[in-house]
């Protein structure tokens, strides 16, 4: 791990950074990365949203419905980010539905904001650049062509043994993105002061030089 050569958040403050993107763009890589090498704590926001729709999943709800969205949001406990089955695409929309529910949202705020500001963090999401961290001082808005994030998802269910067909991962992979951009409680968007990165043409390393350069250029 290396450090950075000045500061990059203000004496006291929490150092955020805010990733935000569609799926399948390469913000959790990117994220993950960003964190270890900047020696910070990183938080899959993603994760807190796929363990409540696979709640309401296992007790045979639905997870468009708001009642068990919501108390499936509430009963959420730390060992439910650790349950196997959540990155199946099933779990993916059932994540996608419930995130449209303001409840879940509500419900969810307080242990993102808390673990950010406990030692500052990366965070990567849909929301956290306009909603969970408005004041983060870094936020990129990660993107990539809907071919390439749908061939890399596809790619990523091959290699843990659950192949789907490709043109049904880059159906289900549009139809979350545009519930998650539709939905009127924090749709994902890019914060209007978020720097767009297009991972399309770039590997995991050339985004990660990228990210850092922006992070690392003076702002005001
Ligand atoms: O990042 P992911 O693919 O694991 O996210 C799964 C779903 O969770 C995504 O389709 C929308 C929702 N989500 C959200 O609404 N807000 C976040 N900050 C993170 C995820």
């Amino acid at each position: 791990m290396s450090t950075p050569d000045a500061p990059l958040a203000p004496a006291g403050a929490p150092l955020i950074i805010a990733i935000d993107g569609p799926a399948a763009a390469g913000k959790g890589t990117l994220a993950r990365r960003l964190a270890a090498h900047l020696g910070l704590p990183y938080l899959d926001t993603g994760l807190l949203y796929r363990a409540t729709g696979r709640r309401v999943l296992d007790a045979g709800a639905d997870p468009h419905d708001p009642a068990a969205a919501t108390a499936a949001a509430l009963a959420l406990q730390p060992e439910d980010l650790d349950r196997p089955g959540l990155r199946t695409p099933e779990a993916a929309l059932a994540a996608s539905a419930v995130a449209a529910v303001p409840a879940v949202r509500a419900a969810l705020l307080a242990f993102q904001r808390s673990f950010g500001l406990a030692r500052g963090a990366v965070l990567d999401g849909r929301d956290i650049g306009t909603v969970v961290f408005p004041g983060a001082q870094v936020k990129l808005f990660v993107t990539a062509s809907a071919e390439a994030r749908a061939h890399r998802r596809w790619l990523e269910l091959q290699t843990a043994g659950t192949p789907l067909p490709l043109a049904q991962v880059e159906a289900e992979t549009r139809q979350r993105d545009e519930q998650d951009a539709a939905r009127a409680t924090a749709p994902m968007k890019p914060a209007p002061d978020a720097v767009l990165l297009d991972t399309t043409a770039l590997d995991a390393e050339a985004a990660l030089h990228i990210a850092l350069a922006i992070i690392r250029r003076p702002r005001n």
